[in-house]
């Protein structure tokens, strides 16, 4: 039989602060768990298998999510399955693994409410309710209390996340940022201790990635989007469809005046450009407005 719950899903900057306010409104602590969970390509609901650390088996689970900000009602199947292993071979070699979530979940109970603080590898941390019909009363009832979790936790409208972890993975900006936030870690500034990483998509949906270099001669030093273009241009490909851009030291690194000029290069005025930092929203401006009347091929050919 389908269960029905309501969820509501946000990012959450200060986990340990919610963890506190969970406690403070009499949550229960029912410990940590760390899960892993496998999507595989459905027709109608989406199919996830999880496997708990430390349990024998796993469970198959079924469900149906629209994609809202608001509290919003999802049907699921939940089965127990002894072989997850096996199953997993089975499931990918008959529709396809499409995605791997990992994530470390501190659960805390309230009133047939589950909290749910995430910390998801690759993503950052998120807060989840999720009020099991009927255990926490009915419809009204459980809108009213997530309401009331909201209020209690600090949850702003700005930190609301409309899709799965599955699709956040998958989705351009944060791809696009953690292929920028893995470059940056190899960053190469020992004079500036400045690192920066950058990622650009191309025509063709790879996504190449660069780190700044800098050099003891300082002009010699290379930004982390010219190094980025550059595996681009060396991989054979020349027009790029997104940009991401990520610094250690700042929340939102803007490009520097002669990476706006490389990257138009290769881009249009609409081609997004993503500033911050994977498992966060992040600014989104477009080469456009970062170099407005910009000089272009069309000049050269008046
Ligand atoms: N930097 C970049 O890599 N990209 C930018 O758009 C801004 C600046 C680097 C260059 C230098 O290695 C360090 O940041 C400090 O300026």
């Amino acid at each position: 039989m389908a269960r029905v719950n309501v969820e509501l899903k946000a990012f959450d900057r200060d986990p340990d602060a919610t963890a506190a306010r969970c406690l403070a409104l009499g949550a229960v602590d029912a410990g940590i768990l760390s899960q892993r969970d496998t999507y595989f390509r459905a027709r109608r609901w989406r199919l996830k298998l999880r496997v708990e650390e430390g349990a024998l088996g796993g469970e198959v689970i079924a469900y149906r999510r629209d994609d809202v900000r608001e509290p919003v009602e999802s049907g699921y199947v939940v089965a127990a399955v002894a072989a997850p292993e096996e199953l997993a071979e089975a499931l990918d070699a008959a529709l396809g693994a499409v995605v791997v979530v990992s994530k470390r979940r501190h659960l805390f109970l309230w009133e047939g409410v589950r909290i749910h603080l995430d910390d998801v590898e690759g993503l950052g941390n998120f807060v989840e309710f999720e009020a099991v019909l009927p255990d926490a009363g009915d419809l009204a009832t459980a809108n009213a209390k997530l309401a009331r979790l909201r209020r209690e936790l600090g949850v702003s409208d700005d930190a609301l996340v409309s899709v799965g972890y599955a699709d956040l993975l998958m989705d351009g900006p944060q791809a696009l940022l953690r292929a920028a936030s893995e470059a940056m870690r190899h960053a190469y500034a020992p004079y500036s201790q400045f690192k920066v990483g950058a990622a650009v998509r191309a025509a063709s949906g790879a996504v190449y990635a660069g780190a700044n270099v800098e050099n003891v001669a300082y002009p010699q030093g290379q930004c982390a989007e010219a190094s980025a273009l550059g595996a681009m241009v060396a991989a054979g490909e020349s027009a790029i469809t997104a940009v991401a851009v990520v610094a250690e030291r700042l929340e939102h690194c803007p490009p520097c005046g002669g990476c706006r000029q490389r990257l138009s290069e290769f881009g249009g005025i609409d081609t997004p450009v993503y500033l911050g930092r994977p498992g966060s929203p992040p600014q989104t401006v477009t080469l456009g407005d970062l170099l407005p009347g910009s000089f272009g091929r069309e000049a050269l050919e008046e």
